[in-house]
């Protein structure tokens, strides 16, 4: 099976690239390799490959940025995925996508299940939306797998910035009204290759397993309770003795942002766990993989 990896510097896309993949061809393409703003190079690059499946990793991902680049982040985020889902219809490829827990307002109690309306509060979360709609309307066949709070040992995420900010501060305040699912890039590579791995991508291509899915880490926190832990598990003597560093738990309103993020960041995983039989490690258990590796 030939597989390109679109977004190959990203974090989801590094460690996939890292993966050992049996009786698989990766072709790992970055920024420098196919601009997603560029259609024809799209279009080139998938065309000269000829791949049996698409991972696409890449996104425009500065959450708050986009606020102030809405065509930027449209362009990479919904033009370039249906660029790829139609490359990926035209050879009878399968595509697996990524999109976000954004795309929902956070107003449901409870977590939110794939059908479920989406109604995005931030350019971000709109044109992931977009992405997903403009990848179904091409008919390929799809997987878009939408996850939450990715982090991981490398890259611009929270478990970083607040390894920083405890060497640097003796009091944290942290959002506690938000809650979600921190999901480790590791976690999400190496599901993707095990849905890659078992299902093969002919029965992707088939359309049997086509469509949207909710695939997270088990289980939820806050933003506040991920700091917590986060600095409970890395204490110790990696702490270098240091006095230990205070959370304060905040509310949103207290920490004003260009872009609104939803509330309950919960998505549910049995659809997920119902099609491919296997469901995500709980994020304390991804968290103390990730940190073994920081
Ligand atoms: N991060 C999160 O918290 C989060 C949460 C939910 C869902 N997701 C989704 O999960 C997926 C993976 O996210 P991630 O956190 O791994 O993303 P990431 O670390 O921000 O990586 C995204 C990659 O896309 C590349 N990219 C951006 N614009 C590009 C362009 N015009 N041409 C070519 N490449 C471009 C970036 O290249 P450069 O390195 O050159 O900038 C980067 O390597 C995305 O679909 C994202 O929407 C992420």
């Amino acid at each position: 099976m030939r597989i390109l990896l679109m977004g190959k510097d990203g974090q989801v896309g590094a460690e996939f690239a890292r993966l050992r993949l049996p009786g698989a061809q990766l072709i790992a393409a970055g920024r420098k390799e196919c601009d997603l703003r560029q259609e024809p190079s799209i279009r080139a690059l998938v065309r000269n490959i000829g791949p049996d499946a698409i991972v696409n990793a890449a996104a425009y991902t500065a959450v708050d940025l986009a606020e102030r680049e809405p065509e930027l982040c449209f362009s990479v985020n919904a033009e370039a995925p249906r660029v790829l889902a139609e490359e990926a219809a035209a050879l009878g490829a399968a595509l697996i996508h990524y999109s976000t827990d954004y795309v929902f307002n956070g107003e449901k109690r409870e977590p939110y299940v794939e059908s479920d309306p989406t109604a995005p509060l931030s350019v971000y979360g709109a044109s992931k939306a977009a992405g997903e709609r403009a990848i179904a309307a091409t008919g390929a066949a799809a997987l878009i797998l939408r996850t939450s709070w990715v982090y991981g040992a490398r890259g611009k995420n929270f478990l970083l910035t607040m390894l920083r900010l405890a060497r640097e501060r003796e009091e944290l305040r942290v959002v506690d009204d938000q809650v979600g699912a921190p999901t480790s890039a590791a976690a999400i590579a190496q599901a993707t290759a095990r849905l890659l791995a078992g299902i093969g991508a002919g029965s992707i291509r088939a359309g049997e397993t086509a469509g949207v899915y909710h695939m997270t880490a088990a289980g939820a926190t806050s933003w506040c309770g991920f700091a917590r832990a986060i600095l409970e598990k890395r204490g110790g003597e990696k702490s270098g003795g240091a006095p230990a560093t205070r959370i304060t738990p905040i509310s949103t309103a207290e920490y004003p942002a260009p872009a609104r993020r939803p509330a309950n960041s919960r998505l549910c995983n049995d659809k997920f766990e119902r099609a491919f039989g296997f469901r995500l490690a709980p994020w304390p258990q991804q968290l103390e993989e990730v940190l073994e590796t920081v």
